[in-house]
């Protein structure tokens, strides 16, 4: 091993150890009572902050051009005025409390909004209950299982909302309002990232990730949240994943920046139980280098739609390569029953075989 790659390990195990509790995964209260400016201070002074500085600035100088950094920087003064609350004021109060400027925390903000390839899937059981499940995989997976949290986002002491999302990253790519519905969002064609999101932030179109956590603050049920993810303009082009409490309450929402391109809701009546939605419209073949589409698809199709919960649902999530070496975390979650529970992925697979070994019993 390298020294390098030693000293980067260690760095990464006192991160970790920073924080109380479980080694490799936490669920915090976040009070939505407390102004903007003070909800992170409680989460983030857990943990090393001059480590996790290292690390954030690690993560925007690989995933952001250099142009961008700059740009943004230069523009840092002027978005405040223009980035919609409570995003604004939550990320002038994390610059404050790892002293970092606006510009980089914005930077951090805009890096992780750039997914991995991701595999998300709703489905109905033969009781017409929703499950709802996902991976999230990333690049930097290594430092992102340690700073991945549950958020639970609480008003006056009841839970509005739940999330998981990684530290110092004000928007949710997944979440669940306890009985109504859960959201998870997906990547889509990258092309030119960082100018349109840039471009778009500055006709104040929000990021998908915040539309998913206004969504949850705001929608009161299913059918709201489904007009409000398909219709409000964001900055970037997205897949959101959508499950409620009630039977045929589940769909995949294929987003441009301002407008639904495909809206595709499960139909149980006609034996289309599940929908599996990867990083590819669901009408195309995705290419032959990243198909997980066509293995989640069998996993489904041999647990059968009698056997589905959130078990098998985490066992479908669990197979290669739907699981694969970049996977930070999976989620499952069960709006109906307010279920829901992120596993930390070890980045190991192996090549287990659904119906040898994972058939529901
Ligand atoms: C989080 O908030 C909920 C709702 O108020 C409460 O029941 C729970 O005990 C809180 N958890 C912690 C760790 O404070
Ligand atoms: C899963 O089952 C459906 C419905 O029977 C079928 O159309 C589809 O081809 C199957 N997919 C795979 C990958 O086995």
């Amino acid at each position: 091993m390298p020294a390098s790659t030693v000293w980067r390990l260690l760095l990464l195990g006192l991160l970790a150890a920073a924080a109380r509790g479980d080694s490799t995964f936490r669920r915090f209260n976040m009070s939505l009572d407390a102004p903007p400016s003070q909800r992170w201070g409680p989460i983030l002074r857990q943990y090393n902050i001059p480590l996790l500085k290292k690390f954030l600035d690690e993560i925007v100088r690989s995933v952001a051009p250099q142009w961008a950094i700059h740009v943004v920087n230069q523009l840092a003064p002027v978005l405040t005025n223009i980035l919609p609350q409570p995003y604004q004021e939550e990320i002038e109060g994390i610059s404050k409390i790892l002293d970092v400027n606006l510009g980089d925390v914005l930077l951090v903000n805009f890096a992780y909004e750039i997914l991995g390839y991701c595999t998300s899937i709703v489905a109905q059981d033969t009781r017409g209950i929703i499950y709802h499940g996902r991976n999230m995989d990333f690049a930097f997976s290594d430092i992102l299982r340690i700073i991945t949290v549950d958020i639970q986002y609480v008003k006056k002491d009841q839970i509005a909302y739940t999330g998981t999302t990684f530290l110092g990253f004000v928007g949710l790519w997944t979440g669940q309002k306890p009985n109504k519905f859960s959201i998870s969002g997906n990547e889509r064609a990258k092309v030119n990232w960082w100018k349109t999101a840039i471009a778009a932030i500055l006709k104040k179109s929000p990021s998908p990730s915040w539309l998913i956590r206004d969504t949850l603050s705001e929608a009161t049920n299913y059918h709201e949240a489904l007009k409000k993810l398909a219709c409000t303009p964001i900055n970037a082009n997205v897949y959101f994943i959508l499950g409620g409490v009630k039977q045929n309450e589940g769909t995949i929402i294929t987003r441009d920046l301002n407008k639904p391109v495909d809206i595709w809701p499960l139909k149980p009546a006609e034996g289309q139980w599940y929908r599996v939605q990867t990083n590819y419209d669901h009408w195309k073949s995705p290419p032959s280098w990243d198909d997980r589409r066509t293995p989640a698809n069998r996993a489904l199709n041999y647990t059968m739609q009698k056997n589905i919960n959130l078990n098998t649902m985490f066992k479908v999530l669990s197979i290669r390569p739907v699981l694969n070496e970049r996977t930070v975390y999976t989620t499952i979650m069960c709006a109906a029953r307010s279920d829901y529970k992120t596993i930390i992925r070890s980045g190991k697979t192996n090549k287990l075989d659904y119906k040898k070994n994972y058939t529901a019993a």
